[in-house]
């Protein structure tokens, strides 16, 4: 928690440094200009784009200044200092899809492999194929000189890879292993440096976690020791690195997009958060329909807004929105204190103890006198404590806070949290810590009052197994969604809690400058690091069919999913289809599968514009969509998804729904499958028919989903259920979501 909070710190002063640098008035825009034609060249491509800016300014010279960065190999568009009049003249231009404000985005062991059923030997791996898959990261930059990225055996690049490697302070080149690497220094002032190496950690964490080779004896200063690895060790990885000190910018991200589909990746990776508005303004959502129209599947973290309801990003109906899970391990640091009481609290703590025992206090009894309206001694916030009452010792902070910080700057010894909710993610700390729970911190603060001279240790973290797992996280976002509203996200779940994968040595493991502990390997959490283990997880399903569509890798994966539940009841609005299972997603037995003009006519019904949907399609001039001629029909949701989901408004009094589904048979021979639902209380679903019948592979065949019910007093606002496909061989499973919509 305590790194995302700082982050966000950091965002809100690089937005600031933004605008206070804009003193022309002149903001950063996108012009999006949809598809772009195969042949043209770069130079043709980059001269339209001054014409339209230099028409939309009045003034050649102004525009050739005003110009930022010319996209043009995956798509059309630019990016440019505009006046507000400036964007809405060019936004009336006939061959402009869209034109919006850049805006900055934030970031959002391997056990966590092994507990997704692909142990270090699994044989059932096409070790050929697999290493001529591209994994492309938009992301902070790689290190590359982390023993994850060590190209010793690794044949030269895939002959159909043609990107770059760009060098710069403290990178000197790429490898086997790191095939590419490009950065993006667009924007005002992102705070990036000319060069793609990581001084962030977090590309080179979500680098390894997909792609990173075996690396034996990992772990963070001996905790959670074991062997680091991806999903796809025999991959190549290509980093884009589109986000600086201050943040992501949408112009970088959308650059990245340009050239990681032109250079030949196979799957996008991207753990950055995404704002929720229009497809058409949204970069995430842009550059990635065109990944798919090239055949890449976008995966995308889904955002660390939990457990709040409606707190998913990164949307569209073509990416893979990934929340995280816990794994089957916890992170647990031993408290005792001087009469030998023993207490298990959480957090990850690398140090271990130098004395047996120190002499431990309370906040409030540490207070220095100086208080505010903004401030709280017995929690420990900044300037409350007394160095002279602190250092050398143990202190007791109650809540949440910047306790670790304090402690550590008045020279503490360590500090223990006594939290009213126990955190389910471990953190790293300055200082040796614990997070115990408000019982544990009562029973402390008991024996500091009874004592005479209290005294406690904390112990360095081992780690433990819990049998509650997966849970979802609770910092992972939740659906329902607020765009596409009856397509249901997140679509699928990944581990994102307490994660050891490689790490940058240019920055500490806490990111402070106040430690010196730099490692190849650290634990962090959040989506970002669930993201790369759906990425390692589509690679590998795509080693073994090279040529299934985004929309089919997405749906074996999501058809395969295992419940997340943690023995509690299964909620598709927090985990999606479930938790991906790698090895199941290579024989799904069928597919949902959807092309480019399946999104185009389900984006019509939506309204969206057909002018404009022709433009993303790349129907220039000839034909144009027609929207009005595109039936309304195909049910409830209009598009062929792995997952049913529709949001009916509160005012309902029934539901009568109707789900219009197709799918492939992907398996071998002939195939019978029938359908089997579990429904709650006061819904009724119906399959017609409730038996499909393949006589050999590749066939399709369509089925009908009845969803009925009447809502009364006490039916609860989200109702799921799950329709499972079953043939003795494959199961494939779909939730089935009816939310009642606040609004
Ligand atoms: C694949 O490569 C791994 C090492 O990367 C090796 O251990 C394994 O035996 C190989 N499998 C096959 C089937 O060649
Ligand atoms: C390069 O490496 C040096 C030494 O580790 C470090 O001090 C410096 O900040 C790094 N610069 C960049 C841009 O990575
Ligand atoms: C308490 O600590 C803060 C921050 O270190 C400092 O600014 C303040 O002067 C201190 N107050 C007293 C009374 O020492
Ligand atoms: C300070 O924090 C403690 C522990 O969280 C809490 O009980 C107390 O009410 C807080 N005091 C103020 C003035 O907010
Ligand atoms: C310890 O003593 C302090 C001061 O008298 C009091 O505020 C606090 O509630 C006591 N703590 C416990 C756990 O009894
Ligand atoms: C959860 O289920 C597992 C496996 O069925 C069981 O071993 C464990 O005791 C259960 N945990 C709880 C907290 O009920
Ligand atoms: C779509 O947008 C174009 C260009 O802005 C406009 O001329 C056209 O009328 C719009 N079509 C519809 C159906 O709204
Ligand atoms: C689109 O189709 C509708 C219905 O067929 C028709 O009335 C309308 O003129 C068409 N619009 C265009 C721009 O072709
Ligand atoms: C799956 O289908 C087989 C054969 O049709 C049946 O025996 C089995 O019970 C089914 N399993 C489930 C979980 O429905």
């Amino acid at each position: 928690m305590k790194n995302i909070i700082i982050l966000l710190l950091i965002i809100n002063f690089g937005v600031t440094l933004i605008q206070g640098l804009n003193d022309d008035g002149r903001k950063s825009y996108i012009v999006y200009m949809g598809d772009i034609s195969q042949g043209i060249e770069r130079l043709a491509v980059v001269k339209h784009h001054h014409s339209l800016l230099a028409e939309a300014i009045g003034d050649e010279s102004i525009a050739r200044v005003a110009k930022i960065h010319s996209y043009g190999k995956s798509f059309n568009g630019f990016a440019a200092r505009l006046l507000p009049h400036e964007a809405s003249r060019l936004s009336e231009k006939r061959n402009v899809v869209s034109v919006f404000p850049n805006k900055m985005r934030k970031l959002l062991t391997t056990r966590s492999w092994d507990y997704l059923g692909m142990p270090e030997d699994l044989r059932q791996r096409n070790n050929q194929t697999e290493s001529s898959i591209i994994l492309g990261l938009l992301d902070t930059g790689i290190y590359i000189d982390a023993p994850s990225f060590s190209d010793e055996g690794y044949g030269p690049p895939p002959s159909k890879w043609k990107g770059t490697c760009e060098k710069g302070l403290n990178f000197t080149g790429c490898n086997r292993k790191v095939i590419g690497a490009r950065y993006y220094n667009l924007g005002p002032d992102i705070g990036m440096d000319p060069t793609p190496v990581d001084t962030d950690g977090h590309g080179t964490h979500t680098s390894s976690t997909a792609a990173g080779r075996s690396v034996n004896g990992a772990s963070l200063f001996g905790v959670a020791e074991g062997t680091a690895r991806g999903g796809v060790p025999n991959s190549r990885i290509a980093m884009y690195k589109v986000c600086g000190n201050f943040g992501c910018s949408d112009m970088s991200l959308l650059a990245g997009f340009d050239d990681a589909i032109a250079d030949g990746v196979d799957i996008i990776s991207i753990s950055i958060g995404g704002p929720t508005k229009n497809f058409m303004d949204d970069v995430v959502a842009i550059g990635s329909f065109h990944a798919m129209k090239k055949g890449i599947l976008t995966v995308c973290a889904g955002g660390n807004e939990g457990p709040d309801e409606g707190s998913i990003s990164n949307v569209a109906p073509w990416v893979l929105t990934v929340g995280a899970t816990n794994v089957d391990r916890e992170f647990r640091t031993v408290v005792e204190l001087g009469n030998g009481m023993k207490l298990q609290g959480m957090s990850i703590n690398t140090f271990s103890p130098k004395k047996t025992m120190y002499p431990l206090i309370s906040a409030a009894s540490a207070f220095n006198g100086t208080e505010s309206p903004f401030t709280n001694v017995s929690m420990c916030d900044a300037g409350t404590l007394s160095e002279s009452k602190v250092k050398g010792k143990i202190v007791l902070c109650l809540g949440l806070s910047s306790a670790d910080w304090t402690v550590r700057s008045s020279h503490g010894a360590g500090t223990i949290i006594a939290l009213d909710e126990l955190q389910d993610m471990a953190s790293t700390t300055l200082l040796p810590a614990s997070f115990v729970s408000a019982e544990d911190g009562h029973l402390i603060g008991d024996y500091i009052n009874t004592t005479k001279s209290p005294q406690a240790t904390i112990y360095k973290t081992v780690t433990l197994k819990t049998t509650k797992a997966p849970v979802v996280a609770s910092f992972s976002s939740r659906g329902p969604q607020l765009l596409a509203r009856n397509i249901l996200k997140p679509d699928i779940s990944a581990p994102g809690m307490d994660i050891l994968a490689a790490y940058s040595k240019l920055v500490s493991i806490t990111n402070e400058n106040l430690d010196n502990r730099f490692s190849y390997f650290n634990i962090i959490s959040g989506t970002s690091m669930a993201c790369p283990h759906v990425a390692g997880a589509a690679a590998y399903v795509k080693t073994f069919h090279p040529d299934w569509s985004p929309a089919a890798i997405k749906s074996a994966l999501m058809t395969t999913a295992k419940p997340v539940n943690g023995n509690g009841t299964e909620n598709p609005l927090d985990s999606g289809s479930g938790l991906i299972n790698p090895v199941a997603a290579v024989h799904p037995g069928l597919i949902y599968d959807l092309s480019g003009n399946d999104y185009i006519r389900y984006l019509c019904r939506e309204g969206y514009n057909g002018t404009t949907l022709s433009l993303i399609q790349g129907l220039h001039k000839k034909v144009h969509y027609n929207c009005s001629k595109v039936k309304p029909g195909q049910g409830a949701d209009g598009l062929n998804y792995p997952s049913l989901h529709v949001q009916l408004p509160t005012s309902d009094t029934k539901i009568s729904k109707v789900f219009h589904r197709s799918v492939t048979h992907v398996g071998y021979g002939p195939a019978v499958y029938k359908a089997t639902v579990t429904s709650p209380r006061g819904l009724a679903i119906k399959v017609i028919p409730d038996v499909l019948t393949f006589t050999k592979p590749h066939q399709k065949q369509s089925f009908k989903v009845l969803v009925q019910g009447t809502i009364t007093d006490d039916t609860p606002y989200t109702l799921s259920a799950f329709l499972e496909w079953n043939d003795s061989k494959y199961r494939v499973r779909s939730p089935v979501v009816i939310y009642r919509s606040i609004v």
